[in-house]
């Protein structure tokens, strides 16, 4: 077994944004008992002593967290990367200035649009401008630059502005990720699938412009023969820490009927190694048929396990984007779907 590479701390899920494409939990009630900065501290120590190296700060909107600049220092001392995963609200200059003295070595700001009033409306708030405002700031402190767009239905049309508006603002990388349909972006799933006339029109986009910026394009696993390798396989490389505490093997896994493991009653190490949750899907002993004896199955690992849960109501079943599974017909009939409703209006997630 190899060792974890990536930590997912998800700080809080609180979030000022109410974003229709919303990946986190819909019972959040559950996740208010927030870790503290200590219990942070033994989380980054035990995941470094695994083996971690990179340490990534999300949410929710992990600023609303008031000790983040000292869990950034904490993780920094411990010489992990760090890098914030963050809407940009409430990154002002004075804030930025704190989390660079902690040592913080990489900012990815979320945008939802080029334009303010689509991306506002997406984001259920008013929040272009001090989106933009915040990546500029995050450039002239010397940061590099990630900024990520949650592609969909509603918006892929503007991946070119899109584009501009990064490199106008000094982007280091472009993440395109198409939405993936956890949480609250399955209740909107219709409404977001774009059709397959505008994926096309916007990957042509993306390869024009790879000669000038660095875009990571993150192919809708729907369009496809088979089914993205979903976290490089299960328990296999990364794991993410909830708010509370749970311990899983990808942000989506809560939605599993699998034991919980939490960092508040046992170690990093024995999650990793031994709890039921990590060790469900872990290699390839699990798979059915066709997986079990697919020439693939080290390639995508039999897909994602949260969506053949989603789709089938049995995680341990062949991911149904993939061709081959007896389940792909529920995808092709989302696709079809998508290729010939007229657009149908996003539900905004509601604060809670
Ligand atoms: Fe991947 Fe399983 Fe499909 Fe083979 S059958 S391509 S391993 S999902
Ligand atoms: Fe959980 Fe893919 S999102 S395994």
């Amino acid at each position: 077994m190899a060792d974890p590479f990536g930590l997912l701390a998800e700080l809080t899920y609180r979030c000022p944004l109410s974003c229709a494409y919303c990946s986190n939990p819909l019972n959040m009630a559950e996740y208010t008992d927030e870790l503290t900065l200590p219990e942070w501290q033994r989380v980054f120590t035990e995941a470094r002593d695994l083996g971690v190296l990179q340490c990534h700060l999300s949410g929710g909107e992990p600023l609303l967290r008031r000790d983040l600049v000292a869990l950034v220092a904490s993780a920094n001392a411990l010489g992990l990367y760090t890098n914030l995963v963050t809407s940009a609200i409430g990154l002002t200059r004075p804030k930025a200035e704190q989390l660079r003295d902690a040592g913080l070595d990489h900012v990815q700001i979320s945008i939802q649009a080029d334009a303010p009033s689509l991306s506002d409306s997406i984001a259920g708030l008013p929040s272009f401008r001090r989106k933009v405002d915040a990546m500029r700031v995050v450039k002239e402190l010397g940061w590099p630059l990630t900024v990520n767009v949650v592609l969909h239905r509603q918006n892929i049309d503007r991946v070119a502005e899109v584009l501009d508006l990064a490199e106008d603002v000094g982007a280091d990388r472009v993440e395109l990720a198409n939405t993936q349909y956890y949480g609250w972006a399955w209740r909107n799933r219709d409404a977001l699938l774009p059709s397959r006339a505008q994926l096309e029109a916007a990957e042509q986009v993306v390869r024009a412009a790879r000669d000038r910026l660095s875009v990571i394009y993150v192919v809708p696993d729907y369009y496809s023969d088979y089914p993205k390798p979903c976290m490089g396989g299960w328990a296999a490389r990364q794991l993410t820490v909830t708010p509370n505490g749970d311990a899983l093997p990808c942000p989506a896994a809560q939605s599993l009927p699998l034991p919980t493991a939490s960092v508040r009653s046992d170690s990093l190490a024995r999650i990793w190694n031994e709890s039921p949750v990590f060790t469900a899907y872990r290699g390839t002993g699990w798979m059915p048929d066709p997986c079990r004896s697919c020439d693939r199955r080290e390639v995508d690992f039999g897909g994602c396990r949260c969506q053949a849960f989603q789709l089938t109501g049995d995680a341990a079943r062949t991911d149904p984007v993939c061709h081959l599974s007896p389940d792909h017909a529920v995808v092709t009939d989302a696709v079809a779907a998508a290729n010939s409703v007229v657009d149908l209006q996003l539900v905004p997630r509601p604060h809670r």
